[in-house]
């Protein structure tokens, strides 16, 4: 699939400047209206500061965290925003300049903040570092923002108040943990994270328990009962996966190891050295891309002892749902074939000026389409090779048994090709906690026909129909689903952005779309600048 070339595509310098924060809510301009059913808030993270007196960062997802909240009720909005109050922002800012520490602990760079990023050409983390600006997450009922090392900061939903630092490596034997996790319906958590010794390179599953509503409620950050319910070793000890998200269904959970691998040897060498950490992650397509299933019941790797299911190399970093059906796992990612294709994200390039410095940045970028693959559950010695084991007339994806051992699975595209001209798309969406590991059948999501996302689109997976917002100038968030109350349908419900614009100071709006029409409800204007952000919630709490 070859998506069109763009050209005279405007420069964005101005969505990855610097600004101050806000941190007394302040009133918007309401345009239209805002459904007065809407009680809560929706929370934004991202980098807001690229600079410290004279030093500035390099790449965009180096900038401090900023959390933004807009919050609703009664049909008015209100808006502030703090920084995020991690080590390096209070160090940085006490000295006015950008301390620099020494080699830490092995941490992975996030390509989240830099949607399809250069996780291959730097790997310089001075140390793991909290300053985490990916998204909120949810554990025993507490709010954190988290990246993708160790350590996650807990904050107030609320005042937007930096509270502790918490180290994963306390709780539970991992050193790292995705800023993905998957909500259970009983209040559980699950993540997933590294863990490397003498036994080797481990891919950990971790769940957190349910709060514990007898425990006295205390003002603390607690991930006390986090349990590594699975290890899956890596398929190349010396090579492990990078990986951004994981998927969950009702019973399963699946692991994507995909070919973009980490030299351990050489991240070792360089790091004795002090060298920095170039090229020590690369994409290798030699490799196949793995499907790890695990019963995430009993921790259980699946048909892994005996059976390998792969398929031909992609990258993928974020996944739309996963359900069963009628003994086949269903799971819907966003993914990519060229790994090399993943643009350098620094500031430089993406303050390009308009034109074919900008477009010539934009069209070397891989687009990410939707994909569909189908596991089928039960395979054993007695499956025929060599033939197509899906058996439901309502999936074109594939499966073949080629090798005693083996399963080869060939995607279906989840889009037809009114999508390419969007260019493709990321940050998937869903109505979560009602159909999350269940059959579904839409997904909001923002289209890239620019650098940063420049449409939202809301894709139904039964037709492959679009649903597109798009204005030329304005650059969506993550669009985030809130359902009305009483929704019956999936769709029940608005859909929520941030959309900025670099054609105008201070011209940012919150957007609220009707979910089943995609038809503008309400906007609310605030009079500030906030820069192209990462993942957003929406807080029920208030
Ligand atoms: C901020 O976090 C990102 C990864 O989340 C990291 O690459 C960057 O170096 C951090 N910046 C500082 C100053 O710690
Ligand atoms: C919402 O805004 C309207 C109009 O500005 C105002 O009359 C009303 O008191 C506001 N409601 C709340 C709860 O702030
Ligand atoms: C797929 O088709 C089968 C019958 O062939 C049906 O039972 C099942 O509900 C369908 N699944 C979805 C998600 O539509
Ligand atoms: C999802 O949709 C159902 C209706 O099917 C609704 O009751 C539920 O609250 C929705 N979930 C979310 C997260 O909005
Ligand atoms: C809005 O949500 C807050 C926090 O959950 C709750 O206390 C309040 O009663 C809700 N208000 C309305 C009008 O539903
Ligand atoms: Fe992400």
């Amino acid at each position: 699939t070859r998506c069109p070339q763009a050209s005279g595509l405007e420069t964005l310098a101005t969505l990855v400047s610097s600004v101050e924060e806000t941190p007394d809510p302040i009133p918007t301009t309401v345009q239209g209206t805002i459904p007065t059913w809407i009680n809560g808030s929706f929370l934004r993270n991202g980098p807001a500061k690229f600079e410290f007196g004279e030093d500035r960062y390099v790449h965009w997802f180096d900038g401090m965290a900023m959390m933004h909240r807009f919050h609703i009720k009664d049909g008015n909005v209100t808006y502030s925003s703090r920084f995020l109050r991690s080590d390096s922002y209070v160090k940085n800012t006490e000295k006015n300049r950008i301390v620099m520490s020494e080699f830490g602990t092995l941490a992975l760079p996030d390509p989240c903040k830099n949607i399809f990023a250069r996780f291959f050409s730097r790997f310089q983390m001075p140390e793991a570092t909290d300053n985490a600006s990916v998204n909120f997450v949810k554990y025993k009922g507490d709010y954190y923002v988290s990246t993708e090392t160790n350590y996650m900061r807990r904050i107030n939903p609320q005042s937007l108040e930096t509270k502790e630092k918490v180290d994963w490596t306390k709780f539970v034997a991992v050193n790292s943990a995705t800023a993905h996790p998957h909500y259970d319906q009983d209040g559980a958590t699950y993540n997933m994270g590294n863990s490397y010794g003498k036994q080797g390179f481990f891919y950990n599953i971790v769940r957190v328990p349910p709060p514990d509503e007898t425990a006295a409620k205390t003002d603390c950050a607690d991930l006390s009962g986090a349990e590594v319910i699975c290890s899956i070793p890596a398929a190349e000890p010396r090579k492990p996966s990078y990986y951004h998200s994981f998927v969950m269904s009702e019973n399963y959970i699946v692991f994507v190891e995909q070919p973009i691998k980490l030299d351990l040897l050489k991240f070792m060498l360089y790091r004795i050295q002090g060298k920095s950490f170039h090229k020590v992650m690369t994409w290798e397509p030699k490799y196949n891309t793995i499907f790890h299933l695990v019963n995430r019941h009993t921790g259980k790797v699946g048909q892994e002892q005996t059976m390998r299911y792969q398929c031909a190399p992609m990258f993928t970093l974020h996944q739309i749902n996963a359900y069963e059906d009628n003994g086949f796992l269903v799971m819907d990612m966003c993914c990519g074939d060229d790994g090399n294709a993943v643009g350098e994200f620094t500031l430089e390039n993406i303050r390009r000026k308009s034109g074919e410095e900008m477009d010539k940045f934009y069209n070397d970028l891989c687009r990410n389409l939707p994909r569909r693959y189908v596991l089928p559950l039960n395979v054993d010695e007695q499956t025929p090779l060599d033939q197509n084991l899906i058996s439901l007339n309502n999936y074109t994806a594939t499966a073949v048994k080629t090798k005693p051992k083996e399963v080869v699975l060939t995607h279906e595209e989840l889009h037809d090709d009114t999508l390419l001209q969007y260019g493709g798309l990321e940050f998937p969406q869903i109505n979560y906690t009602q159909y999350n590991g269940r059959p579904y059948r839409y997904f909001y999501s923002c289209g890239f026909g620019h650098v940063f996302s420049d449409s939202l689109l809301k894709m139904d997976v039964h037709t492959k129909e679009l649903k597109v917002w798009r204005f030329p100038g304005l650059y969506p968030s993550e669009p985030v689903f809130v359902a009305s109350p009483g929704a019956t349908e999936e769709d029940d419900g608005v859909v929520m952005s941030v959309i900025i614009t670099p054609r105008k100071e201070k011209s940012t709006f919150l957007l609220v779309l009707d979910a089943k029409t995609f038809i503008e409800l309400g906007r609310a204007e605030v009079p500030v600048n906030i820069p192209y952000g990462t993942h957003g919630v929406f807080n029920e709490m208030g």
